[in-house]
């Protein structure tokens, strides 16, 4: 039986996207796996009122069970409401859907948005693929998100060395003939905590601090000037909080020369038609820094409420951070 997510009180990412690009904002897409980070991103937006859009990929299909994934997020809305949301925003969307099939069974499952992710094949493959999902989802008002160009580092199953950058000369043609809705660009952000080798980096002469290569804002200048108003998306935006790093290195962890993307690039990024911005990784490492930090101060707990509370406490923290201080979301959706 088909269900459409407008029943589940979820909502596509058409207008929350217009809004964004007019407004010089960008909606955070968090990926979750689990009731803590959903609890936790649910908190943080409702607190803040921002529209926000929760990520499923397959990695977390095959951790959690879509279904089980799926329920939770139509839980979330419910409990948003009940935080005080009156007219919660959220999307439940795919992450890096890399079949028509995938995203077909999203669509007839209640996700109100779709990525198919075809970057990886030759250009007329992508567009075909991505043209065959696009026509499947708007006819049941889900809105789709597809990529042109390659991050480097893992994306689901597809691992690149080097990124490709997005060539601004094809994107006109791709949104023309695949009438996608969102398109995921490559200018310089990777998947993970290791998105630049320290050789890649510059030395600031005052911290002493690696400072990773800037993003192509002028590839993201050209795009934007070929798609005026555009929703533009982008992958593998997390920062990699030193704090965090520090903490999950401190109690036990080994995480050696972990680098992220500045912040003031995400946020020069989310005032132009960058629209979504996707992070994942942080949360990953607020909830490991934490729950390192309680098994050394606690060695006696043994509940998982015990540590998994401090660690939802510092998703939530770092969710509300990014919101308001990074993203400009915040107050979007009263
Ligand atoms: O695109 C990458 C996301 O961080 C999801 O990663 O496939 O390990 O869940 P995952
Ligand atoms: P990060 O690994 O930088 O958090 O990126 C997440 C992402 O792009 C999910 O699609
Ligand atoms: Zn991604």
């Amino acid at each position: 039986m088909k269900v459409s997510f407008k029943d589940l009180g979820l909502v596509n990412t058409r207008e929350m996207f217009a809004k964004a690009v007019k407004g010089g904002y960008a909606i955070p897409a968090f990926n979750f796996n689990n009731m803590e980070q959903l609890q936790a991103i649910i908190q943080a937006s409702a607190e803040t009122r921002s529209p926000v859009i929760l990520q499923v990929s397959k990695g977390a299909r095959n951790y959690a069970n879509q279904t089980l994934l799926r329920y939770m997020a139509q839980g979330a809305v419910e409990y948003a409401k009940e935080l005080g949301w009156k007219k919660p925003q959220i999307v439940l969307h795919l992450d890096h859907g890399d079949s028509y099939e995938v995203c077909k069974s999203c669509v007839d499952f209640g996700f109100s948005s779709v990525m198919i992710d075809a970057s990886s094949l030759p250009y007329e493959e992508n567009v075909k693929l991505t043209r065959k999902v696009v026509n499947y989802a708007h006819k049941y008002d889900v809105t789709v998100e597809a990529e042109l160009g390659v991050l480097a580092g893992v994306e689901d199953e597809v691992a690149s060395e080097v990124s490709h950058y997005t060539k601004p000369e094809e994107v006109i043609d791709f949104v023309k003939k695949t009438k996608c809705d969102s398109l995921a660009i490559s200018i310089g952000t990777s998947h993970g905590a290791y998105k630049f080798t320290p050789e890649q980096c510059t030395r600031d002469p005052k911290t002493g601090k690696l400072v990773p290569p800037p993003l192509a804002f002028d590839v993201l200048k050209a795009i934007e000037k070929k798609l005026p108003g555009f929703p533009i998306v982008l992958h593998g935006s997390s920062s990699v909080p030193q704090e965090y790093v520090d903490m999950c290195n401190q109690y036990g962890g080994n995480l050696p020369n972990a680098i992220g993307i500045p912040e003031e690039q995400l946020r020069k990024a989310a005032k132009s038609a960058v629209c979504k911005i996707n992070i994942d990784s942080d949360s990953r490492l607020a909830m490991t820094g934490a729950i390192r930090k309680h098994f050394a101060e606690f060695p006696g707990h043994f509940d998982p409420r015990q540590y998994l509370k401090p660690a939802r406490e510092e998703m939530k923290k770092m969710y509300t951070h990014k919101i308001i201080n990074v993203l400009g979301s915040n107050g979007k959706a009263r």
